[in-house]
């Protein structure tokens, strides 16, 4: 804050030129989405997101510095100036599109649903999920929750702080189903599922993933469309997509 007093013109300025004065790039993210940003063993914060965030950081010519933010508070973090841009799988909807403003999308996914193996054959599709006698869960403030209390209303729905605790229930067999974005139903299906669980892999909602800044910060958010159109276009973007989703 007292910074923010004493660098003249800083308060002003888009936070392309913050970055640039302060020579490092923030981002704010929850690392327990794979395999977009996850933890590994030697805490270190990894995936998809975060190498597009270190290529980032180095076409600017800064550091980068990651954020580690819970998701519900997420947005507030970003509108209170903890870090510069959310890169953490966010879906563009259009109620956080009212508080952020979106780079283009990166990628487009969609919800699908893990259920425990013994339900296969009476759930075929979220329809089928629409009764009270089945326990779905998902993620708090993800759109996958809001997908489940859209689409599968009369489902007995029960809401966890991470997307892990959710499968977990399921794999203990304390739920049904768990509603969530397709490539972390992959990855936890090829982690956990074997024999426990199904994946309905068919996405029944539309969401593209976009990296997300403060309302009216043109110059950055025309800096970041610029940035990953020439990614997807000179094999940068590839070439991370296949290190994360090579199967
Ligand atoms: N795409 C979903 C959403 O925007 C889930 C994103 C969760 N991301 C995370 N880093 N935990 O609500």
């Amino acid at each position: 804050l007292i910074l923010a007093l004493v660098l003249p013109g800083a308060a002003l300025a888009g936070s392309l030129d913050e970055i640039l004065e302060r020579g490092k790039l923030r981002v704010g993210l929850e690392p327990a989405y794979m395999p977009f940003e996850l933890t590994n063993q030697k805490g270190e914060i990894i995936g998809f997101d975060v190498d597009m965030a270190k290529r980032m950081a180095k076409a600017m010519g800064v550091e980068l510095e990651l954020v580690s933010t819970a998701w519900d508070g997420i947005i507030p973090a970003l509108l209170t100036k903890k870090f510069d841009i959310i890169m953490s799988g966010m879906t563009v909807t259009q109620e956080r599109n009212l508080k952020v403003n979106f780079a283009d999308p990166y990628i487009v996914v969609g919800q699908t649903i893990l259920v425990r193996k013994d339900l296969a054959g009476q759930i075929k599709s979220y329809k089928d999920l629409n009764d009270a006698k089945y326990k779905v869960v998902s993620k708090l403030g993800t759109t996958g929750e809001q997908a489940v209390k859209r689409m599968i209303p009369k489902a007995t729905y029960i809401s966890f702080e991470t997307e892990q605790e959710g499968v977990m229930e399921l794999v203990n067999g304390k739920a049904d189903a768990f509603v969530y974005d397709l490539p972390y139903c992959a990855t936890a299906m090829a982690q956990r599922g074997e024999g426990k669980l199904v994946f309905l892999d068919q996405p029944f909602t539309y969401e593209p993933l976009a990296w997300a800044v403060r309302k009216g910060d043109y110059d950055f958010i025309n800096w970041l469309n610029n940035f990953l159109n020439q990614s997807k276009n000179d094999g940068t973007y590839d070439k991370i997509y296949e290190k994360w989703f090579k199967d």
